[in-house]
């Protein structure tokens, strides 16, 4: 498929694809606000610089339905909920909300209160409570009186509702990933608005929050809301969506109800015609063979409190160029285990070693130097510096290597030393000198992980590498990690509660509250057992 392909409908068109011809209708009677859709997007064009980020995509959403909008990392996905929620003007094209022009740019609160959004990258501000946060901007939370011991009920009431157990009155500092994703969808219910932008809402979600914001969602669209439902994991729109959209370079390609389309077709489409696996085939399980006992990563007997999961006496091995998966619900210790092997989480007892050499609890510089690699789960936190360039990223950490002397790297050199790695992972940017800040969610992702890669890592520590990277880049990045491992003897350490990650892993190891709870020793990892184990629910040993 060219870029220039019209957009497939697999729909008749209706009269509201005229709409573009008359691009700010009128309507004294109130007849269009009946027929027409919820929110509309009509042509819309932006550009960023050189990047074009949408061409001329129209979108439609009803009342009563669940749009889902899918495309690669950097596809304009993010740009065009940026549109549609005001926060963003359009070069070109307009939007409609009931066929009616929206509210300008400036009447930010009138806009809200049409359209509420859960954006893709926290909102959340971490010194503020969560009734606080729920309620910023809101227009019961301006003007001179709040009555913040409502609004604090209302937070309640409504995180009670969704079975989230968040206190109102917490501090957002102290919450983990997962429940700052629902302070914002907490945040996009309370302004009341009846259309919702839902920008990879699950990313963070764990099985269990998932089923519940499917339901909500099945709720609201029951009840007339308009969502549009941004995910790169396809299963899900075809669970929740009536229709979908493909975005590919900026472009609608594909707009078609989900019952006439299969996963594949949705693929192709994203990808323009060429599929996931002929893009990145597996590799060829050879090479690396482990001599040594005391190389790669051991965890003896590892003790540790923290929010995220505490550790009750994990002992484990990974031999250089082994890959193994560790998996378990998001409070299990899995990602425990990966920040404190990393050094960004101390232990209160037991011992991490990387090549036979012991680390210091909590002490990011010792693993560092003694050869951990690290992909953050926050990426945003700790994943990069997103005022630097692409280049800066994925080479700030062997600066030495590259001037070794004198310190002074020409741009030039860092984006030699940087090419690789960004192209193994096709990352998308204008060019390398571009901040890291204005690239698409997945592509920062991406960068993360170049930057942990070009360090050639003795233990690689990938904490759910692959959230927010779409399908074809997932098996880049999937790969690049399986190539370090296998053809350079990295002993990788997969955390992720993806399972379908695990697929290369040599063995994956299931936690459940703190404590390896089973393992299953080699591939195929059966899926259902594997959800079973997660739970606690393997009654035998699979191994
Ligand atoms: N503020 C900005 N400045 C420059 N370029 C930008 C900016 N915002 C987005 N872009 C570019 O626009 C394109 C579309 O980005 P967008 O964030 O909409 O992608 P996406 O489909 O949401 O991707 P992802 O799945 O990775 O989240 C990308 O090439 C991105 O680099
Ligand atoms: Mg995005």
């Amino acid at each position: 498929m060219g870029t220039s392909e019209p957009v497939r409908r697999a729909t008749e068109p209706s009269d509201n694809d005229d709409v573009s011809d008359n691009p700010a209708p009128t309507d004294p009677v109130g007849l269009t606000s009946l027929l027409s859709p919820a929110v509309e997007a009509v042509d819309v064009e932006k550009s960023f610089g050189s990047t074009w980020a949408l061409r001329g995509v129209s979108l439609q959403i009803a009342n009563g339905q669940c749009v889902g909008l899918v495309g690669r990392n950097g596809a304009g996905k993010s740009t065009l909920v940026s549109i549609l929620s005001g926060l963003l003007a359009p070069d070109a094209g307009h939007v409609l909300f009931d066929g009616q022009p929206a509210p300008t740019l400036k009447d930010l609160s009138l806009w809200r209160s049409r359209i509420a959004v859960v954006f893709q990258h926290s909102m959340v501000v971490p010194q503020l409570t969560v009734a606080e946060n729920v309620f910023l901007g809101h227009r019961d939370a301006k003007g001179g009186f709040v009555d913040w011991r409502a609004l604090r009920r209302r937070t309640q009431a409504i995180l009670d509702e969704w079975g989230f157990e968040i206190s109102a009155k917490a501090l957002c500092s102290s919450l983990r990933v997962e429940e700052r994703q629902v302070v914002e969808i907490a945040r996009a219910l309370a302004t009341g608005a009846r259309c919702l932008l839902l920008d990879e809402p699950t990313a963070a979600l764990e099985r269990g929050a998932i089923v519940r914001l499917f339901d909500r969602v099945r709720q609201l669209v029951a009840g007339g809301f308009a969502v549009l439902y941004i995910s790169h994991h396809l299963e899900e729109v075809f669970e929740i969506c009536q229709e979908v959209t493909v975005l590919r370079d900026g472009q609608a390609v594909l707009a078609a109800p989900v019952d006439q389309l299969t996963k594949d077709e949705m693929v192709r489409a994203m990808v323009g015609g060429v599929t996931t696996e002929e893009q990145a085939p597996v590799p060829v399980r050879v090479a690396f063979r482990p001599t040594d006992n005391d190389r790669g990563l051991s965890v003896e007997d590892l003790h540790a409190g923290s929010p995220r999961g505490a550790l009750r006496g994990v002992s484990l091995r990974v031999a250089p160029g082994e890959q193994v998966g560790v998996t378990g619900l998001l409070s299990s210790g899995v990602v425990t285990l990966g920040r404190a092997v990393a050094g960004v989480e101390p232990w209160t007892s037991g011992r991490v070693l990387v090549d036979g050499k012991p680390l210091a609890p909590g002490r990011r510089d010792v693993a560092l130097k003694a050869g951990a690699g690290y992909i953050p789960e926050d990426r945003m936190a700790e994943g990069f510096v997103a005022h630097l360039s692409v280049a800066e990223n994925v080479t700030m950490s062997v600066m030495e290597e590259l001037a070794p002397r004198t310190g002074l790297v020409t741009p030039s050199r860092r984006e030699a030393a940087a090419r690789p790695y960004t192209e193994a992972l096709s990352v998308v940017s204008s060019s390398l000198r571009q901040a890291v800040a204005e690239l698409s969610g997945g592509n920062q992702q991406k960068v993360a992980v170049a930057r942990a890669l070009i360090r050639k890592p003795v233990v690689i520590v990938a904490i759910t590498p692959t959230r927010g990277v779409d399908v074809a880049s997932k098996a880049l990045l999937l790969r690049a990690l399986s190539v370090a491992a296998r053809d350079r003897g990295a002993a990788l350490l997969l955390a992720t509660d993806d399972l379908s990650d695990l697929a290369h892993c040599d063995r994956v190891v299931v936690f459940v509250r703190g404590e390896i709870f089973t393992e299953f020793a080699r591939p195929p990892f059966d899926r259902e057992a594997l959800l079973a184990a997660t739970e606690g629910l393997a009654a035998t040993n699979p191994v």
